[in-house]
C-alpha cells in the first residue's frame, strides 16, 4: 500500500529515505481523480527503479473559474487505491494552507510558449499557475525526474521552458496520451458527456488520423489540413476553439508541414459543454 504524506517537511523525510536506500525518486504530478492516463506516467515511472510519489493536489492558482475549481472531483481513497495499484510508494497531497501559506506573494510569469492556445483560451494566469505550482512541487519533493503526460502538450512545452530557465535540477519525461479504444483520449472531464456528445468528443482523434494520413499521403498546406479538419469536427457537432499545426516546442503556428521536421496538430474544442483537447503530431 502507499503511504500518504500531507506535509512538506515528511515529503522530505520521505525524499531522504529513498537517497538513502540508493534509488533514484519520481514525481508524477497530478490533480486526482485518477485514471489510466495518469497511471501509465506511474507505471513508466516506477519501472524505471524509482521511488514515485504521486502528488495530488487541486491547484487555485490554476483555475480562473471559481466554480470549475470548487466541482473538480475529489476522490482521494480511490485514488490511493489505484496509485498504489500502478506502483506508487507515497502520494502526497498537501492542504491548500500547506502550499500556499499565508503571506505568500511570489508569481512565475511564462512568456513566449505559454501565450497562445491553452493560454489565450484559460486565461494567461493559467500556466503561469501551472508553472508555480510544478516548480514549488519540484522543490517540496525533490525528484530526480518528474512526469507529464504528452496529452497536455502545451503544458509540457511550459515546463521544459521553466526547468530549463530556472535550471531545475529534475529531469522532465512525457509518457504518451492513453486513448480509449474508440481514439478518445482519456480525461476526467470524460464521465461528463452524454451519448451524442461521446459521437462529437471521437471526431477529435478522427480529425488528427485524418490529418497524419492526408500528410502521409503529400499534404503540405496546413490551412487545407485546418479547414478540412475543423468542417468534419463541425459537422459532428463539435465547437471548434482551435485546430492549428505547431512547433511542439515554441508552441508557435507553422503554415507548413515539412517532412522529417517537427509538427504537432493541437485541437480544443467543445461537445457540448464538455470543453475537450486532443494532439497527435503529422510527422515522424
Ligand atoms: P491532471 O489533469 O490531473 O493531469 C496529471 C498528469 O496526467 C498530466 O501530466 C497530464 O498530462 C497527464 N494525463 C492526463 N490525461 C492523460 C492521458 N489520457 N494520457 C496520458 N497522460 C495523461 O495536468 C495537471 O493535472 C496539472 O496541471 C498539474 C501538472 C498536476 C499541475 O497542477
Amino acid at each position: 500500500t502507499v503511504q500518504l504524506i500531507e506535509t512538506v517537511a515528511e515529503v522530505r523525510a520521505f525524499g531522504a529515505r529513498t537517497r538513502e536506500a540508493g534509488k533514484p525518486l519520481a514525481l508524477v504530478p497530478t490533480m486526482g481523480a485518477l485514471h489510466d492516463g495518469h497511471l501509465s506516467l506511474i507505471r513508466a515511472a516506477a519501472a524505471e527503479g524509482a521511488d514515485v510519489v504521486v502528488s495530488i493536489f487541486v491547484n487555485p492558482a490554476q483555475f480562473n473559474d471559481p466554480a470549475d475549481l470548487a466541482k473538480y472531483p475529489r476522490t482521494l481513497e480511490r485514488d490511493l487505491e489505484l496509485a498504489a495499484s500502478a506502483g506508487a510508494a507515497a502520494v502526497f497531497s498537501p492542504s491548500v494552507a500547506e502550499v500556499y501559506p499565508g503571506g505568500f506573494a511570489t508569481s512565475i510569469r511564462v512568456g513566449g510558449v505559454s501565450e497562445r492556445w491553452e493560454g489565450a483560451s484559460r486565461g494567461a494566469s493559467h500556466f503561469d499557475g501551472v508553472a508555480l505550482v510544478v516548480t514549488k512541487l519540484l522543490c517540496m519533493v525533490g525528484p530526480d525526474v518528474a512526469w507529464f503526460g504528452q496529452k497536455d502538450a502545451q503544458q509540457v512545452a511550459v515546463i521544459r521552458r521553466v526547468a530549463a530557465d530556472l535550471n531545475l535540477p529534475a529531469r522532465i519525461a512525457t509518457g504518451a496520451t492513453v486513448r480509449a479504444d474508440s481514439g478518445l483520449a482519456l480525461s476526467s472531464r470524460n464521465v461528463r458527456l452524454r451519448d451524442e456528445q461521446n459521437r462529437t468528443a471521437l471526431a477529435l482523434s478522427a480529425t488528427l488520423r485524418a490529418a497524419k494520413a492526408a500528410v502521409e499521403a503529400g499534404e503540405r498546406d496546413v490551412a487545407r489540413l485546418v479547414s478540412g479538419a475543423t468542417a468534419a469536427l463541425e459537422e459532428a457537432g463539435a465547437r471548434v476553439e482551435y485546430w492549428a499545426v505547431v512547433n511542439p516546442e515554441s508552441f508557435e503556428p507553422l503554415e507548413t508541414v515539412v517532412p522529417g521536421e517537427p509538427a504537432l496538430a493541437i485541437i480544443a474544442a467543445r461537445a457540448g459543454e464538455v470543453r475537450l483537447i486532443d494532439n497527435a503530431p503529422l510527422t515522424d
